[in-house]
């Protein structure tokens, strides 16, 4: 029989499409859980759950360190967020895929399946890798057959597929933050239930002091956390706890998605909010007007690119060297107050600020302020032109 290597999690979707796979493509089901640090417990469901299906071959690939290094790291330095959503899923998606390919290569695999609906951006993002990447057939049986996500309980039902039965919702996690869907917060006029965050406190249960915490920086990577160094995945763990306990962190949002929809999206990502507020309030002091005007157009391309599952093309490649060159000078420390849900910078400095304490004083001597009297003249002559024929 021929083989297919499945993305899998172990969720509703990929356990029923294993079934599917053998039953109604006639394929031998390897299936592959990449871990991007949805945790422990997910990690170990995927490879119970695979087993109790009868897949004949499980990989579970720990591509944590890549994923915070090659992935998230850029996100960071590109102070890359679509709508306000810091793109957690949108940035593993490419990683994952790469992944697989590799597992389809170990094992002479004709093809690669993965068990995204055909609603959603994830199939656009896995697929565009894989069409890139390699020649392998994509087959996506969910879509393929046009599921309801109540056909699909149906079919595990009648399967006998082993099914965690608690979850009402979708969700996806890995270390950069968690998705939730589905379920009542499809509609916008529900509010959010309490119960489904899980890294954040509401802003009523959140800490009732302040909290200060600094981060440091290097090259636009943060490196410290309360001046303790650590390697990037556990410095993001360590800012999703402080946030996430000041009730930093939660994004309710209308999203528009690849193929049109709007749809309501929440997010827990309050170590992506905390080191995104500490990393631009460090390029405020650091980057230059221009620089930072041409930034900000380059951040929201650069999200833009990311969530459109455009990881492969060669302007976000482009993107990545412009915002590294100007990452040379990001190094430096912030220290932020968190409380009840804000973040604000309290204070920053950096050898490479822009910044002159001299200069800007109201008490300078040395600079003479006459001096400005004549550039002011020419500043702004052609509206000063236009205006007196105005007049
Ligand atoms: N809407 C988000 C995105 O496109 C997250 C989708 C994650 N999937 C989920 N099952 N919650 O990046």
């Amino acid at each position: 029989m021929e083989k297919v290597v499945l993305a899998f999690s172990g969720g509703l979707d990929t356990t029923v499409c294993v079934k599917l796979l053998e039953e109604e493509y006639n394929l031998e089901v390897i299936t592959a859980c990449v871990d991007v640090g949805q945790g422990e417990e997910e990690i170990k469901k995927a490879e119970k759950v695979s087993k109790e299906i009868g897949s004949s071959k499980h990989y579970t690939i720990d591509a944590r360190d890549e994923f915070a290094n090659d992935y998230i790291s850029r996100g960071i330095k590109a102070n890359a967020e679509y709508e306000g959503y810091p793109l957690s899923t949108a940035l593993a998606r490419p990683l994952i895929a790469q992944k697989i390919i590799e597992v389809a290569d170990k094992e002479n695999a004709v093809a690669i399946a993965h068990g995204c609906t055909g609603k959603g951006n994830d199939q656009f993002r896995f697929e565009a890798v894989i069409l890139a990447m390699s020649d392998y057939q994509i087959i996506a049986p969910i879509r393929d057959l046009n599921l309801t996500r109540t056909e699909e309980q149906e079919y595990a039902r009648k399967h006998g597929l082993p099914l965690s039965s608690d979850k009402t919702y979708s969700i996806d996690e890995n270390i950069w933050g968690r998705s939730i869907e589905g379920d009542l917060l499809e509609d916008p006029k529900n509010e959010a239930p309490e119960e489904i965050y899980a890294w954040t406190s509401s802003w009523e249960d959140a800490k009732d002091t302040p909290q200060k915490v600094a981060i440091e920086f290097e090259e636009g990577i943060p490196i410290a956390i309360n001046g303790e160094m650590m390697g990037l995945i556990d410095l993001i763990g360590e800012s999703n706890k402080i946030a996430g306990e000041n009730g930093v962190g939660r994004v309710d949002m209308i999203e528009n998605r690849i193929i049109g929809l709007k749809s309501r999206e929440i997010y827990e990502v309050p170590g992506a909010k905390l080191l995104l507020a500490a990393h631009k309030a460090l390029e405020e002091l650091v980057l230059t007007t221009d620089e930072i005007r041409f930034k900000e157009y380059m951040s929201t391309l650069y999200a833009d690119l990311v969530y459109r599952a455009m990881w492969q093309e060669p302007l976000r490649e482009d993107l990545d060297q412009a915002i590294d060159q100007m990452q040379r000078r990001v190094s430096g420390k912030v220290v932020l107050k968190l409380f009840k849900g804000s973040i604000a910078p309290l204070t920053r400095e950096s050898d490479f600020s822009l910044h002159d304490i001299e200069e800007i004083s109201f008490e300078d001597k040395e600079t003479d302020q006459r001096e400005v009297e004549g550039m002011i003249k020419h500043h702004a002559l052609q509206a000063a032109k236009y205006q007196k024929l105005n007049r």
